[in-house]
């Protein structure tokens, strides 16, 4: 069920996560399903309810710098400058993981942590004193939440849904690796790399790393983030194709009845992408025609859902 996330409702949630079971909440990028990430009962069921693999590891909210250093057998320099310049947000830093600590984060021996900005999701870290291991709270490979409701239609069974309203930035985290001696973008996210390179200097893109030694991401699967109509992107939408089993999404605007028309900011459209996919699905449209977004840095991450849901 959906409650609004006052002091009641935060206290309730925290009853149910110490207490081993999982409970969804808001944050800043798209809705969590949170679950104390030391325990391995509590992690079990997120994966039960997602159906999603045992191999793609969960993300650990922590409510500040000192609680992710806690989990990490080294915290780098860097990862320190860059907590300074973007935490609370939305940026996860995938660190090497502390050796006590054997049910969380990847085979690799890292584990990914993040200090989210929404004050639903800290008031909740604080009351329930746990760090939470927490992907997004939608079924494997299906849309992000960005609403309570999102939630509870991909995932009926939660137990609790903390209502902080639409999430603001509408798109997931930035996933970077700062293992090595220059920091990777596992996942470009809500947090632009020119943001990042202003503090770090260079990063690695994915196909910077072309011998494949690097870790790659186990979650960067390709097909991903889909609704269930089929997406197909497209450099410009051929209005003789759309009727009532096609939808179209696009950013500018356009004279198709019942298009979605999101914002030509790409800031905007993230926002509003997956609400977007939401509503198209909910229309029984069977075909989504996607106007392709500009080929720049701003749209990076866009670009990266809208190809993993056309997958
Ligand atoms: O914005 C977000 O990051 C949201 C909110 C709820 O915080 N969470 C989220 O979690 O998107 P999830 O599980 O849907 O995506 C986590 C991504 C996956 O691609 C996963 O493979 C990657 O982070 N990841 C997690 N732990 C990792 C690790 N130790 N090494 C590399 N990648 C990791
Ligand atoms: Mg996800």
């Amino acid at each position: 069920m959906i409650v609004p996330a006052d002091a009641g409702g935060i206290r309730r949630a925290a009853a149910l996560l110490r207490a081993g079971s999982v409970v969804a909440f808001a944050t800043e990028t798209v809705y969590g399903l949170g679950a104390d990430a030391f325990s391995e009962k509590a992690v079990a069921e997120v994966y039960r309810l997602k159906n999603r693999p045992s191999w793609n590891p969960l993300i650990v909210h922590v409510p500040d710098v000192a609680a992710a250093r806690g989990l990490a057998r080294e915290w780098p320099e860097v990862a320190d400058r860059l907590a300074a310049a973007f935490w609370p947000g939305p940026l996860t830093l995938v660190v090497e993981r502390a050796p006590h600590l054997t049910q969380v984060g990847a085979d690799t021996g890292t584990i990914a942590v993040r200090v989210p900005a929404h004050p639903v999701a800290l008031r909740l870290l604080e009351a329930c004193g746990l760090p939470l291991a927490a992907p997004s709270a939608n079924r494997s490979e299906g849309i992000s939440p960005t609403t309570a409701e999102h939630v509870l239609r991909s995932l009926p069974d939660v137990p609790l849904v903390l209502d902080g309203g639409p999430a603001s930035w509408g798109i997931e985290s930035t996933v970077l690796d700062v293992t090595g001696p220059v920091p990777r973008l596992l996942r470009p996210g809500a947090l632009g790399l020119r943001e990042i390179r202003e503090v770090t200097g260079k990063v690695l893109l994915p196909e910077d790393v072309a011998d494949g030694s690097a870790r790659p991401s186990p979650g960067m699967s390709k097909r991903h983030y889909a609704p269930r109509a089929t997406v197909v992107l497209t450099d410009e939408v051929d209005l003789a194709l759309v009727d009532g089993t096609v939808g179209v999404l696009t950013y500018e605007t356009a004279d198709v009845p019942g298009a979605e028309i999101l914002s030509a900011d790409p800031r905007e459209y993230a926002a509003d992408l997956y609400a977007a996919l939401h509503r198209l699905d909910d229309a029984g449209v069977a075909t989504i025609l996607v106007k392709s977004p500009p080929d720049t840095e701003e749209w990076l991450a866009i670009r990266d859902r809208l190809g993993r849901a056309a997958a």
